[in-house]
């Protein structure tokens, strides 16, 4: 190894990681000042020792340069985990690295940047930073097989630097498809919360000026107004409560429940909640589990809130005079360590193409039947949230006709843990 590469590897690399680290420059800034400061060091201390000149590089063809310098750039590039292009003034892909390979399964070293990036700003970027030496950043969407949105920054790696003798663009590139979908998602959740709770409030605001004016000598009407502004404050009552918990339930998404308790006794006793409300509707709830239980690792107030809302669902939309049955599943072979607990109904069920987006919020089969029964389109939101934070999920089966079964699927506690709250 030539006595100039150690120096000029910690200088350059040293350079990087101050100027990243400091915030004071964007990493791609950095990388590119860290090069050309690797390039400084290493003409300042070859030009003082000739006698260790680089050795002789071979002849370039045209637009086609050099192989990259194996060294202190590669290293750094290569391990960066953000996607990195250096392209040459000939539009020629010179280096990629592996996290660009892993981002654009189609790039191939050599080959025209176009093929990969025909977006015509970043064409444009490209091309004037090549030119001025200005960084600049670009936003724009790639069609693969699915649609992404891309931010890419381009930066110019000056001729002779340590990454070749020719002037290169670095180029950084930035998946933003995820962070856009969350957006996207969060605006929709805000603009259904809103239509949700404006509804109701439009319908008591309605109803208050009808009773300030027109009915306010009609006892009769009176009664029946307030009757309706009841059942609609009740409904934004529920809608708020879920919205909270949902808040809630995310907020500690991330921490493991702690307490460990009967997943048996805990759907008991959400079913007995509910017996009232069975008798009232004249449906056989029937509860089919040994007590005792399966142990499992869980916050016991938020695995209640799960069958509470499975349950109700079970008898909302099974019909007056069904039947819903909880029971413990059959573990069969797709889900070995784990316990199951189907709540199954003899309600119409669910056309197929419903099933998978039954858990979004506020998706709903019919908008009207659910408003009718007093539902606000979140309660299997809420179950999928809270099985997600103990490692659980839901298993959807149902066909029109033929009743529904919702599948609780938990894993079973480690019987070594201590038992809690048991
Ligand atoms: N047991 C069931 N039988 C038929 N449809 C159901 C059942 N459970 C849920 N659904 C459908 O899934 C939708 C979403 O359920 P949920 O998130 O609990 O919201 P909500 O009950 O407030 O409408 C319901 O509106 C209904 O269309
Ligand atoms: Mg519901």
């Amino acid at each position: 190894m030539p006595r100039w590469f150690l120096p000029a590897f910690a200088l350059g690399v040293g350079a990087f990681s101050a100027l990243a680290a400091t915030g004071a420059l964007s990493p791609l800034s950095a990388l590119a000042i860290g090069a050309a400061a690797s390039a400084a060091v290493l003409a300042a201390i070859t030009t003082r020792e000739p006698a260790e000149a680089p050795l002789p590089l071979p002849p370039l063809e045209a637009n086609d340069p050099a192989p990259m310098p194996p060294g202190a750039g590669q290293v750094l590039l290569a391990r960066l985990p953000t996607p990195i292009l250096l392209v040459a003034r000939s539009g020629r892909v010179y280096y990629a690295n592996p996290a660009a390979h892993q981002a654009l399964p189609r790039l191939e070293t050599g080959s025209h940047f176009a093929h990969l990036i025909r977006a015509p700003a970043f064409v444009e970027a490209l091309s004037a930073t090549l030119s001025d030496g200005d960084e600049r950043a670009v936003s724009f969407t790639l069609h693969d097989k699915s649609e992404r949105f891309i931010e890419a920054r381009v930066a110019l790696l000056p001729a002779g630097s340590a990454f070749g003798l020719e002037a290169l663009a670095l180029v950084q590139i930035d998946d933003r498809t995820d962070a856009r979908r969350a957006e996207q998602m969060r605006s929709d959740f805000i603009a259904n919360a809103s239509h949700e709770l404006r509804t109701p409030l439009a319908s008591i605001i309605g109803y208050i000026e009808t009773l300030q004016h027109h009915a306010r000598d009609d006892p009769a009407a009176r009664e029946r107004f307030l009757g309706i502004m009841a059942r609609e404050a009740g409904r934004m009552q529920r809608l708020v409560n879920d919205l909270m918990s949902l808040g809630r339930i995310e907020m500690t998404e991330h921490l493991r429940p702690g307490e460990v308790h009967s997943l048996e006794d805990i759907a008991a006793e959400s079913a007995a909640a509910l017996v009232p409300m069975a008798v009232q509707d004249g449906i056989d709830l029937q509860v089919r589990l040994d007590p005792g239980g399966t142990p499992v690792a869980c916050d016991p107030d938020q695995l209640a809130q799960v069958f509470t809302n499975l349950i109700d669902n079970a008898m909302k939309y099974g019909g007056a005079g069904g039947t819903v049955r909880i029971a413990r599943a059959d573990p069969g072979k797709a889900s070995p360590g784990r316990v199951g607990i189907a709540i199954s109904d003899s309600g119409p069920g669910i056309d197929r193409e419903h099933i998978p987006r039954l858990t979004e919020r506020f998706y709903r089969v019919s908008v009207t039947s659910s408003r009718n029964k007093g539902g606000t389109g979140l309660g299997l939101a809420i179950v999928k949230h809270i099985l997600n934070r103990h490692g659980g999920r839901l298993e959807i089966a149902s066909a029109p006709g033929k009743g529904s079964t919702f599948t609780v699927w938990l894993p079973r506690a480690d019987t070594r843990a201590s038992r809690r709250g048991a």
